[in-house]
């Protein structure tokens, strides 16, 4: 359902885009993942023809997003990451807008506005002004609006960044019904969970670059490793702790004397926990724990980028500011 290839986006000196390829099958969820600034909301705003590529091809739904963008445009629903809302407007009006918009007749604008108010949990709050709603509700009924159009192409730029935990749960099972019934789902997410949870596959930028691509459990099991944990009561016998367990992993222990912790990379699973403790208690190395740590999608992460997720500048560049306004400009 989408395609990209070698797409390139420039800005001034900065390379947003650098050659990234993109494919997303029918009924499938890719979540897009990288840190602030990796060119995420620009190769969204390309695939929803806000923005035209310098370089490269891409399509959704057969369309191609330079040629036939106004057909495209009927073919996807867009949640930029800055909600769009109309605060003037109650979350009703909002909807029934995007209906007008959509050029639905006015019967069948009502009736889709209030369905998806009642998918949404916004039925009571529907009738006011959507500037008194909370941060989570203008988010609802920011994903609210690019349903109204019942497009089988989803794109939610970030849909769940700065809401609460309970809310990202309640939204995630929103997403996750929205997949069950056939939607394509195309989602950026800084949120290594939120990936892990909702997304088929994930690709992995960085700098405008694809790092890395696959299934969760796939970029674990490439990239990270069981990690071996020892922690000694004795600081005296971390030598020899170190010593009994070196050979149960692929590389050198690592010591941190300061936590009386060996650590080791291992293939073995939890069998290599039970020989440790063997060896362990057969040399009379009493210990205060021992486990198996799996490597998370946190830690796949940090190897890639070298820096943790969001750990960088806040998403509010100048760019945002000259064209985050045409963000959503229609669903
Ligand atoms: N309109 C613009 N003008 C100038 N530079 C831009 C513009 N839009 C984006 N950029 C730059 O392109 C790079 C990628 O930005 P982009 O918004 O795509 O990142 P992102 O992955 O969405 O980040 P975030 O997680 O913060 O939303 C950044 O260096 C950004 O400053
Ligand atoms: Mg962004």
């Amino acid at each position: 359902m989408i395609e990209a290839s070698g797409i390139t986006k420039r800005f001034g000196s900065t390379l947003a885009l650098d050659g990234v390829d993109l494919s997303v099958g029918a009924g499938t969820v890719v979540g897009l993942l990288g840190p602030n600034g990796a060119g995420k909301t620009t190769l969204v705003r390309i695939l929803a023809t806000l923005l035209p590529p310098d370089g490269g091809r891409a399509s959704v739904a057969g369309f191609d997003v330079v040629r036939d963008a106004v057909s495209l445009r009927s073919m996807i629903g867009l949640a930029g990451q800055f909600a769009a809302v109309d605060e003037i407007l109650t979350g009703r009006e909002n909807l029934e807008l995007v209906g007008l918009l959509y050029h639905l007749g006015k019967k069948e604008r009502r009736r889709r506005a209030q369905e998806v108010l009642e998918r949404l949990t916004l039925a009571d709050a529907g009738d006011r002004q959507v500037r008194t709603y909370s941060g989570g509700m203008r988010r609802r009924l920011d994903l609210g609006a690019s349903l109204v159009g019942r497009p089988p192409v989803l794109i939610l730029d970030e849909p769940t960044t700065g809401l609460d935990p309970a809310t990202r749960i309640d939204l995630w099972q929103f997403i996750a019904d929205l997949v069950a019934e056939g939607t394509t789902l195309l989602l950026t997410t800084q949120y290594l969970e939120e990936a892990d949870r909702l997304a088929d596959r994930i690709v992995v930028i960085d700098h405008g670059h694809v790092i890395a691509e696959g299934t969760s459990a796939e970029l674990k099991a490439t990239l990270g490793r069981d990690l071996l944990e020892v922690t000694v009561t004795d600081a005296d016998r971390l030598g020899d702790a170190a010593r009994l367990v070196a050979d149960l992993g692929h590389a050198d222990p690592v010591l941190d004397p300061a936590k009386r912790l060996v650590s080791v990379a291992s293939g073995g699973g939890a069998a290599t926990v039970v020989e440790a403790a063997r060896r362990l208690a057969e040399a009379g190395v009493s210990l205060d724990d021992i486990g198996l740590r799996r490597p998370s999608l946190d830690d796949v992460f940090l190897t890639l980028t070298g820096h943790g997720a969001g750990d960088e500048a806040p998403p509010t560049g100048p760019g945002e500011l000259v064209l985050g306004a045409t963000e959503g400009s229609y669903r």
